[in-house]
C-alpha cells in the first residue's frame, strides 16, 4: 500500500474473498509533478554548476591576461627609461632613484600597491620629455647659456605631453609631469 492507493481485503474465516484496491489518482498526479519538478531542479542545478565553472575558469583566463598586460605596460615603462637614459648617461639611473624614493615616501604615507605602482611608474618616466632636447645640450659639459637652461626646463612639460596621448599613461602618471612642470 502506498499513499496513493488503498488496499481492501474481505476475508471470511480465513479465506480471501475480494480485494478492493482505491487508488487516489490526484495524489498519484501531484507525486508525478513532484518528480518532474525535482528533475528538472536538478537538471537546472547542473545547468548553474556548469555556467559557475565556466566563469571561474574564465575568471582564471582575464587574470592571466591582465598580467600578461600589466608585464608589457611595464616593459614598455622599462623602455621608455632605458632609452631616456641613453639620451642622457649624465644622469642615468636618477630615474630609478627617483621611483623608488616616490614609492617609498608613498608606503610610508600608507598608499595602497596601486598607488605605489602608479608613483614607481611616474617616477621612472618622469624625465622621457628629455628626449626631445638635443644630445649636446643635455651632456654639454660647461655652462648651459638661458635658452638651453629654458629648453632643459622644458623637458617636464614635453614629458607631460607625451604622456597624456596615452590612454594607459594619462590619468595615473601624466600627473606627476605636471607637478614637474609646475614644480
Ligand atoms: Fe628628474
Amino acid at each position: 500500500m502506498t499513499d496513493e492507493q488503498l488496499i481492501v481485503q474481505i476475508e471470511k474465516t480465513e479465506k480471501l474473498l475480494a480485494e478492493l484496491a482505491i487508488a487516489n489518482k490526484e495524489l498519484a498526479f501531484q507525486n508525478q509533478e513532484k518528480e518532474k519538478r525535482a528533475a528538472e531542479l536538478l537538471l537546472a542545478n547542473k545547468e548553474l554548476a556548469f555556467q559557475n565553472e565556466e566563469k571561474t575558469k574564465r575568471a582564471a583566463e582575464l587574470v592571466i591576461v591582465n598580467e600578461r598586460l600589466h608585464d608589457a605596460l611595464m616593459n614598455t615603462v622599462r623602455i621608455a627609461m632605458i632609452l631616456s637614459e641613453m639620451r642622457d648617461p649624465y644622469t642615468a639611473g636618477h630615474e630609478r632613484r627617483v621611483a623608488e624614493i616616490a614609492a617609498a615616501i608613498g608606503a610610508e604615507l600608507g598608499f595602497d600597491n596601486n598607488r605605489l605602482e602608479g608613483i614607481r611608474v611616474a617616477g621612472y618616466l618622469h624625465d622621457v620629455g628629455k628626449i626631445r632636447i638635443p644630445v649636446e645640450i643635455l651632456s654639454k659639459p660647461g655652462k648651459l647659456t638661458d635658452s638651453e637652461f629654458r629648453l632643459i626646463q622644458d623637458h617636464a612639460k614635453l614629458g607631460y605631453g607625451h604622456l597624456r596621448k596615452s590612454e594607459n599613461f594619462s590619468h595615473r602618471f601624466s600627473v606627476c609631469a605636471v607637478s614637474c612642470v609646475k614644480s
